[in-house]
């Protein structure tokens, strides 16, 4: 078996997120409810409120001092999981933070998080990333401004040809809605701890122009075939965040439908607050909502009117489809899709078998798939997403590299990016290229 990303290895961005990042986003979560709080009348909600608090920055505290993990008490469907790999073999003693894989610790804190949240009273179910999310898209205006623009444009054309559109003419759309929905990936908000939205921005736009260099492993090719090879059938997108990337995956959603590449788009969202930025289901109906509201985004009125209507309309006509499942936020990997995976990945294997292809959005979804391993750069996809590779299921990761694994590459060029960026950032660790979200991987396997 091979070994995960340690939280002590200096040399991985796990060192980083655990010392610098982590305590930080708690520290979020909690400013959020203080804020909510402040804006609540008095009553027994704004009470609870200071609990929830304490027993967050008690979390915060245990990660920011590296002190034992504590335990899951709560009667929950992943407290075993969790605590077969806090408690040390054959003790009641458990492990530090940093004694831990990074994977199952960065999990494990947005599940307490939750947890605290859930047992309260007045709280349940309340997103406390949700201002962050929408107040973040409401920033990215001119994006998104061009892309409904560029949307509309594309579907005007197609409907004004009198023949049906060529097969060539989709695939040149497809390829570039395709390359909106990889780069709009590479605005997390869990990364704005470390970069700034400015510098991410510029990245995205200077990356997306540079394709070839920057696409570390590219299987468009392979991605456009599946999708062509039948009209119709169904697209699974899992999502990853909110806000800007939501929005490139549902433009990218309403090609699909309109074109007939796909017939019905299932997407996937999270069911607790997850790495910040990502999906809940509530996100969805903000986010069109934001769309359709001039306060929000003044121009471009009459393209995102064009969108959000067409958006309702697959939604209202069931081709449109929101489904959950808590299999999405457990630590475990995505290898446990299969008829016998555990924690509902045998349910989720048996709905992603129907589907024409399953796109697995961002950083994360992309650590759960190769397990958050230490393989090596030239690892093909398809051994590294193990039983998963197997099920039939077809599967495309569209990812941001900001992390450390990455598979996929041909032999050499991972070696050759640590040698120049150790040349270039002669105090960063070699490996330190792969953080930042300067690369990305379009890779598929069937
Ligand atoms: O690795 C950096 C990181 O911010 C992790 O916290 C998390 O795995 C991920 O990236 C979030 O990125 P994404 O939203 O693309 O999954
Ligand atoms: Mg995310």
């Amino acid at each position: 078996m091979l070994p995960v990303y340690q939280n002590d290895d200096k040399k991985s961005f796990a060192y980083v997120s655990l010392h610098k990042r982590w305590p930080v986003l708690i520290g979020q979560a909690v400013n959020d409810i203080r804020i909510e709080t402040s804006q609540l009348p008095d009553g027994p909600k704004k009470d609870e409120a200071e609990s929830i608090i304490t027993q967050m920055e008690a979390v915060q505290n245990s990660v920011a001092q590296n002190l034992p993990i504590e335990p899951i008490t709560a009667d929950v469907y992943d407290k075993d999981e969790y605590n077969k790999f806090v408690f040390k073999p054959n003790s009641t003693e458990t492990y530090k933070w940093s004694e831990r894989g990074w994977l199952d610790c960065e999990c494990l804190i947005y599940r307490k998080l939750q947890i605290v949240v859930e047992s309260s009273k007045h709280w349940r179910g309340y997103d406390y990333f949700a201002r962050m999310k929408n107040d973040t898209f409401v920033k990215s205006s001119s994006a998104v401004s061009t892309l409904a623009n560029r949307y509309h444009k594309i579907y005007n054309e197609f409907k004004s040809k009198e023949s049906e559109v060529s097969p060539e003419a989709l695939k040149i759309v497809t390829h570039e809605l395709l390359q909106t929905c990889l780069w709009g990936n590479a605005t997390d908000l869990s990364l704005l701890v470390t970069v700034s939205m400015e510098e991410l921005r510029a990245l995205q736009v200077s990356a997306a122009a540079r394709e070839k260099e920057s696409v570390l492993d590219n299987d468009f090719e392979d991605v456009w075939k599946q999708l062509n090879s039948e009209k119709g059938g169904r697209v699974d997108i899992i999502l990853d965040n909110s806000g800007f990337e939501l929005y490139t995956d549902l433009v990218f959603t309403l090609f699909l439908l309109d074109s007939g590449l796909a017939e019905q788009v299932v997407l996937h969202p999270k069911t607790l607050p997850w790495m910040i930025s990502d999906v809940l289901p509530t996100d969805l109906p903000t986010i069109i909502g934001m769309l359709t509201d001039p306060s929000s985004f003044p121009d471009s009125r009459e393209d995102l009117d064009f969108i959000a209507g067409k958006l309702h309309q697959y939604l209202n006509d069931g081709q449109l489809l929101l489904r959950t499942s808590p299999f999405w936020v457990t630590s475990v990997p995505y290898w446990e899709i299969k008829p016998n995976g555990i924690l509902g990945g045998d349910a989720i294997y048996r709905d992603l078998r129907c589907s024409k292809l399953a796109i697995f959005k961002g950083d994360l979804n992309y650590r759960k798939l190769t397990g958050d391993c230490v393989w090596p750069y030239d690892t093909p996809f398809r051994t590294a997403i193990k039983d998963l590779a197997t099920t039939g299921i077809p599967v495309l990761a569209l990812r941001t590299v900001k992390a450390d694994v990455i598979v996929g590459l041909e032999p050499g060029r991972g070696e050759q990016l640590d040698k120049e960026w150790k040349e270039n950032h002669p105090d960063d660790e070699p490996h330190a290229w792969a953080w930042g979200g300067k690369y990305a991987v379009v890779s598929f396997n069937k």
